[in-house]
């Protein structure tokens, strides 16, 4: 089964927001934004950019009807700067012009002076300033405090990890277009419609019923489109009205990866204790999350860091703290995973560290303390139907383990020059929105008389196929050829204050809406069918394959017929419906709760090869065993499986976000920002679904896909890591990702 709209894709006939025809008059907008870390805007002078030709307006903070914030969650950001400025890449202006030369050439006359400001850019500096964005977040499970004293090894360490850019291929952007009666239409890419909807109305000072937001799918999100896709939707509906015209954003590449926020670098603290078992008997961790100059999505991400902070692993005494630290970077943002990876990057190391110390394999400690069922969470849901266990054995059987370790082991006997690691990285991830009322979706569902259907939900498809998905569960219901449906754009018009399509809910959540909205009208066809065969009330009456069937007998009335016979009935032929995942919540004052619907599960084997004269690597295979539950579109599954390891391990290894000592990101384009590629790609990437695996809390028993395998990346690391140990078996290991090949290089041939 191919995905929704692949043939379109490879065809490039698919419509992103800067291919949609604009309308006639469009004018471009085109961004300044600040240069400076930190400091005063001490004047700002526009008289030479207006004088070039085609410049229309240059909008500022000034232009603003409404509020100038756009924050989120906490109320600390601002559309434009108004004063002082936050972080280099922080919009101060917007451009107006009739073309994008224009505005790029308007852009560059603008002249400003600043008062500088001294700039934070590390975590640990800005807590120890208390630059804090909200207080510290505390997990704790038993009491860690008592129980250092029994354990056996006691190890102590720190965690660095990186930040990561999202380069989803559509860069961010949005078409505004004013609409009678003082409104506007704002086309935009981003994963959250209503986000925009809401602080659009906010900074325009309108009803949010005066704003509609049409997406018709993204080039991409991973999590960069869910908060900061507004920014500039929301400045093009700002100069659309103000102008009244047309207008249109679309940051370029380079712009949008300086001004735009990435994944949350994090520096951290551990202490883990075991017994000479290699259980796991204390885990304390501390968090310094660098948040940058503004909340955005930070405190939201910092929680999932603490439920992830156990990963796989049954630890009874947890104390787990995190700190969401304010520095003056970009805001960094929402990514694929959402502080689970950065969480789980922590515990691997603590695990990998002890091994070490025990002189014992990583993954000896891994499977002596993996989730059994009904074992509990440090924020108290217990596991169900829990399968770490069933995952892990899975993988080290079907892949063979243990003789995959001796051919590394033999291979590195004999080889001098290159070495072989591998590495068993078990996952375990929550499934549903940490903040509990963001669970929820809804579905709009139209049959026409020719007995075609449109689905519209809250749901955006970004790639990672959740259209295919609503179009298998509709033709599921109906029992009609998946041809017959189309999924039409999430519009805010058609369906209401939708959640940003995220936390790998998307499929969930609309899956569930769009059953019940179908359900409700095959109830209502049936009884039309029952009417129109004239069946008795004993009969059954199902609709199969397209047509009809009696008593388990087909029946002349097939689906047009049967959809024509209730229109001229007066049958409604559309329904809407809500859904909303039950019997979750967390209790943010105790920080307990079953905040989950279910969890994923998997086990991935990762192996590489590192070359030691050039500190370069290659990533052998990638072989998983994950639990996808009952697969609505194993394609898809697979797609998103492979998508996300590839993406995991490029984090881990190869993608590294370096910014200069004033906060400039120099990393800004694709010749020194490295990105997996075809040739990086592991070799063999196996990913097997494991059997009869049904998952009560999804859709026809699935699981949700989009972020659960990118923490196999996570593996890749340690099989590197393993594979430099074979050259100097007693030199310190680092925990710093990315382990770049600079990075290999200097640990194998400097002497400290
Ligand atoms: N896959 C593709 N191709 N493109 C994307 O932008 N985003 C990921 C994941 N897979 C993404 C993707 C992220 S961060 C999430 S949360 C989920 O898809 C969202 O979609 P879902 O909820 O429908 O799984
Ligand atoms: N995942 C993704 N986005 C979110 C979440 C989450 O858990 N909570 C709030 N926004
Ligand atoms: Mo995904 S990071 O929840 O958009």
């Amino acid at each position: 089964m191919r995905s929704y709209d692949s043939v379109q894709h490879v065809r490039g006939e698919s419509k992103f927001v800067d291919d949609i025809a604009a309308p006639e008059g469009t004018l471009f907008g085109y961004v300044f934004y600040s240069p400076i870390a930190h400091g005063k805007i001490k004047s700002i002078d526009f008289n030479e950019t207006l004088k070039v030709s085609g410049i229309h307006a240059v909008i500022t903070a000034k232009d603003i009807p409404g509020e100038n914030q756009i924050g989120g969650i906490i109320l600390d950001e601002e559309l434009f700067a108004s004063n002082e400025v936050h972080y280099v890449g922080q919009p101060i202006a917007l451009v107006i012009a009739s073309d994008r030369v224009a505005s790029h050439k308007g852009v560059k006359k603008i002249k400003a002076e600043f008062e500088k400001l001294k700039p934070v850019f590390d975590p640990r500096e800005a807590f120890e300033k208390g630059n804090l964005i909200v207080p510290p977040r505390i997990f704790s499970l038993g009491d860690v405090d008592s129980v250092w004293q029994q354990c056996d090894y006691l190890i102590e360490g720190k965690v660095e990890s990186g930040s990561q850019e999202h380069l989803y291929l559509e860069t961010q952007g949005a078409l505004a277009v004013p609409i009678e009666g003082g409104g506007v239409k704002i086309i935009s890419s981003t994963q959250g419609p209503t986000a925009v909807q809401k602080i659009a109305a906010r900074v325009l000072n309108m009803p949010m019923n005066k704003i509609e937001v049409d997406v018709p799918r993204l080039g991409g999100g991973f999590g960069g489109k869910e908060d900061q896709a507004t920014a500039w939707a929301v400045m093009a509906a700002l100069a659309a009205l103000k102008l009244n015209q047309p207008v249109k954003i679309i940051l370029p590449r380079q712009e949008d990866m300086r001004m735009t926020g990435k994944r949350h670098p994090y520096s951290s603290d551990y202490k883990i204790g075991l017994n000479k078992d290699g259980k796991i008997l204390a885990y304390q961790s501390w968090y310094y999350q660098n948040a940058g100059a503004s909340a955005d999505l930070s405190t939201a991400i910092l929680e999932r860091t603490l439920f992830h902070s156990t990963n796989s692993y049954f630890i009874p005494n947890v104390k787990a703290t995190a700190y969401c630290c304010r520095t003056n970077l970009p805001p960094f943002t929402a990514f694929r995973g959402f502080g689970g990876p950065q969480a789980m990057f922590v515990i691997e190391s603590a695990i990998h560290k002890a091994a070490h110390v025990m002189g014992v394999d990583p993954s000896f400690i891994q499977k002596k303390n993996l989730l059994k069922e009904g074992d509990e969470f440090p924020y108290g849901q217990k596991t169900e139907n829990c399968r770490a266990v069933k995952c892990f054995e899975e993988n080290e059987k079907r892949f063979d383990f243990q003789s995959q370790s001796v051919r590394v082991k033999k291979f590195n006997d004999e080889s001098k020059l290159y070495k072989k690691g591998i590495a068993l990285m078990p996952v375990c991830f929550g499934i549903s929105f940490t903040t509990t009322f963001l669970n929820q979706a809804s579905a709009l569902v139209h049959v026409y008389t020719d007995g075609s259907v449109n689905i519209s939900t809250a749901a955006v498809e970004m790639g990672q196929g959740v259209n295919a998905k609503l179009m298998s569960v509709a033709s599921r219901i109906f029992s009609i050829n998946p041809d017959r449906i189309r999924i039409d754009t999430t519009n805010t018009s058609r369906v209401a204050n939708t959640s940003p399509t995220a936390a790998s809910k998307g499929a969930d959540l609309n899956g569930y809406a769009t059953i019940d909205a179908c359900n409700l009208i095959l109830e209502r066809l049936k009884k039309v069918a029952r009417e129109l065969l004239s069946a008795d009330e004993s009969s059954t009456i199902e609709i199969k394959d397209e047509f009809v069937h009696m008593n388990n007998t087909k029946t002349d009335v097939d689906w047009v017929k049967l959809i024509n016979h209730a229109y001229v009935n007066r049958i409604s032929l559309s329904a809407q419906a809500h859904h909303s995942t039950p019997n979750i919540y967390f209790d943010r004052t105790k920080m307990k709760g079953d905040a989950f619907a279910y969890h994923v599960y998997g086990t991935a084997l990762v192996e590489a090869t590192v070359d030691y004269l050039r500190g370069t690597y290659v990533i052998d295979s990638v072989k998983v065993v994950h639990d996808f539950g009952t697969s609505i579109h194993p394609v898809t599954d697979r797609g998103q499986a492979e998508g996300g390891i590839v993406q995991g391990l490029g984090w881990m290894t190869l993608e590294e976000i370096i910014y200069n000592d004033e906060g400039k990101l120099l990393t800004d384009a694709l010749s020194t920002y490295k990105v997996p590629d075809i040739h990086f790609a592991p070799k063999e990437l196996e990913v097997h679904f494991l059997e009869d695996v049904p998952n009560p809390y999804g859709p026809f028993q699935s699981k949700a896909i989009g972020e659960p395998p990118f923490m196999y990346g996570i593996g890749g690391y340690f099989a590197i890591i393993n594979a430099m140990k074979e050259f100097k078996p007693d030199k310190e290991i680092i925990y710093n990702a990315p382990i770049t090949n600079e990075k290999v290089l200097m640990w194998l041939h400097s002497n400290d």
